[in-house]
C-alpha cells in the first residue's frame, strides 16, 4: 500500500529563480500537509480543504512560472504550458470525485500519490529547465 513519504526541496529542484522556488517550496509543504492529514486521519473536510490550496495555489502558481519562462526565452516554455493545462485537468477530476464520493483513505492516498509524483517529475524535468536559461550553466545534479 502506498504510504506518503515527506518530501523535501533541495537544489536539483531548482528552476534557477528564487521567487519560483519558493513557491515550489510551498507547493511541497503543502503536500506534506495533506500527507499528514492523510495518515494522521484529520479527516475528510481538512484533507478537503488542502486540495482547495492545492488548486488554488498550483495555477495561480502556474501562471508565474510561464511568464518567467517567456522572459527568458526558455525553449520548454511551450511544452510547460501545456503540462500545466493537462496537471489542473487530472487535478479538478480527482477534486470532483473526492469532493462527490464523500472522500475515501483510498481515493486521497491515490490523489496524493499522482499528486506528488507529477510535481516532483515535473519540477525536476520541466521546470528545471529554466535553469540555463537565466545562469548559463547546467543546473546542479546534486543536493549539496
Ligand atoms: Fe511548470
Amino acid at each position: 500500500m502506498y504510504i506518503p513519504k515527506h518530501l523535501e526541496w533541495n537544489e536539483t529542484l531548482s528552476t534557477g529563480d528564487e521567487t519560483l522556488d519558493n513557491q515550489h517550496k510551498y507547493l511541497v509543504d503543502t503536500l506534506n500537509k495533506l500527507g499528514d492529514a492523510i495518515n494522521e486521519g484529520h479527516g475528510n473536510e481538512n484533507i478537503a480543504r488542502i486540495l482547495g490550496t492545492l488548486r488554488f495555489y498550483s495555477s495561480w502558481h502556474f501562471g508565474k512560472e510561464e511568464d518567467c519562462m517567456e522572459t527568458h526565452h526558455c525553449p520548454a516554455a511551450e511544452k510547460n504550458k501545456k503540462a500545466h493545462a493537462v496537471f489542473i485537468e487530472k487535478f479538478d477530476k480527482f477534486h470532483a470525485e473526492f469532493t462527490n464520493s464523500g472522500g475515501t483513505n483510498g481515493l486521497a492516498l491515490k490523489i496524493h500519490e499522482e499528486i506528488s509524483g507529477w510535481i516532483v517529475n515535473h519540477i525536476l524535468f520541466v521546470d528545471g529547465e529554466l535553469y540555463p536559461c537565466i545562469h548559463h550553466r547546467p543546473k546542479p545534479t546534486r543536493p549539496n
